[in-house]
């Protein structure tokens, strides 16, 4: 049999962002920057970088500055052309050559599961990335990258996942999993079941799931049959409960340092790392940390 290739990322951008109000009243929570970057693009580039040549993004209402991002800013270009801004130029250009976008339009926020379903046309019968963009994933090999390598041995759906210790473990998806035999070693489980937010006490390991997906397309299935969930939303994890009954899946503890960039705090720190590790900004911005009176 033909060996599926995932070619294809999700990025579902269609939610409120309400715990980062006011900043996303007339803002979408993907294009506030970290340092001078807006947050979709480093998911974006993660995806590039892991093999995908599509890119398709789920919006709402609110979300054109995310379109106008990702298309040619004519005036832009014409402006730092005549003023030799060539450096800035090349910036700007990368951006709109970086790939080819599509969008489609969740007209109503009844939950991520169902932002997904949105996907099904575009994607169709190949298997898929799922992104949420405000996981910013720092790591040497991208994220996506070491599960689409989980995903080319066994073929199977793949989701990323990471330790929480301790009560935190309440505000994720939680799976329950067994090890197996693999050249991944200790990092690759096979799912048994898996939990939206449970109480801590009823946890079924510490294992979270955290916003990298690579779903085959027998979830569309899933979530076109999945009654709606907690918060009156089509909760993801549900789909993905339905989609285990009739196929395995993975659960990869991928290497990496993850910022979630939809928390203030999150946002913060993820700010000061990534300006730390910059070329051009890293040792001033030290500097000016080391003098701070805290
Ligand atoms: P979140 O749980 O982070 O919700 O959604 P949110 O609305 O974006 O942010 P808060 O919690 O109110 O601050 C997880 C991901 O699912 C997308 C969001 O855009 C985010 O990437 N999503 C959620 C949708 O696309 N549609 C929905 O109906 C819900």
């Amino acid at each position: 049999m033909k060996k599926m290739k995932v070619r294809k990322a999700v990025f579902p951008a269609a939610g409120l962002g309400t715990r980062f109000l006011p900043a996303t009243k007339a803002q979408p929570k993907e294009m506030l920057p970290l340092v001078d970057k807006p947050i979709i693009q480093y998911g974006v580039e993660e995806a590039m970088a892991s093999g995908c040549d599509q890119i398709l993004i789920i919006t709402g209402r609110g979300k054109q500055a995310i379109e106008d991002h990702f298309d040619v800013s004519y005036e832009l270009e014409r402006m730092l052309e005549d003023r030799k801004k060539l450096d800035l130029l090349k910036i700007v250009r990368s951006i709109s050559d970086m790939i080819h976008v599509a969008y489609v339009r969740q007209k109503e926020a009844l939950g991520l599961g169902h932002a997904v379903l949105m996907a099904r046309e575009m994607v169709g019968n190949e298997p898929f990335a799922v992104l949420l963009a405000d996981d910013v994933i720092d790591a040497k090999v991208p994220c996506l990258q070491q599960m689409v390598e989980v995903f080319d041995q066994k073929q199977c759906s793949v989701l990323a996942t990471q330790v929480i210790e301790g009560k935190m473990i309440s505000s994720y998806g939680v799976l329950d999993v067994k090890p197996v035999d693999s050249p991944f070693g200790d990092r690759l489980f096979e799912i048994k079941n898996m939990v939206e937010k449970p109480r801590p006490e009823d946890a079924p390991s510490n294992l979270a799931i955290i916003g990298r997906y690579i779903l085959t397309p027998a979830i569309f299935d899933c979530l076109a049959n999945t009654p709606t969930g907690a918060g009156g939303e089509l909760q993801l994890t549900d789909g993905m409960r339905l989609l285990l009954q009739k196929e395995k899946m993975y659960a990869y503890v991928y290497e990496g340092r993850r910022h979630d960039t939809g928390d203030k705090l999150g946002f913060l720190k993820a700010t000061v790392e990534f300006a730390l590790k910059r070329e051009d900004l890293g040792d001033p911005f030290r500097e000016y940390l080391k003098g701070l009176q805290l």
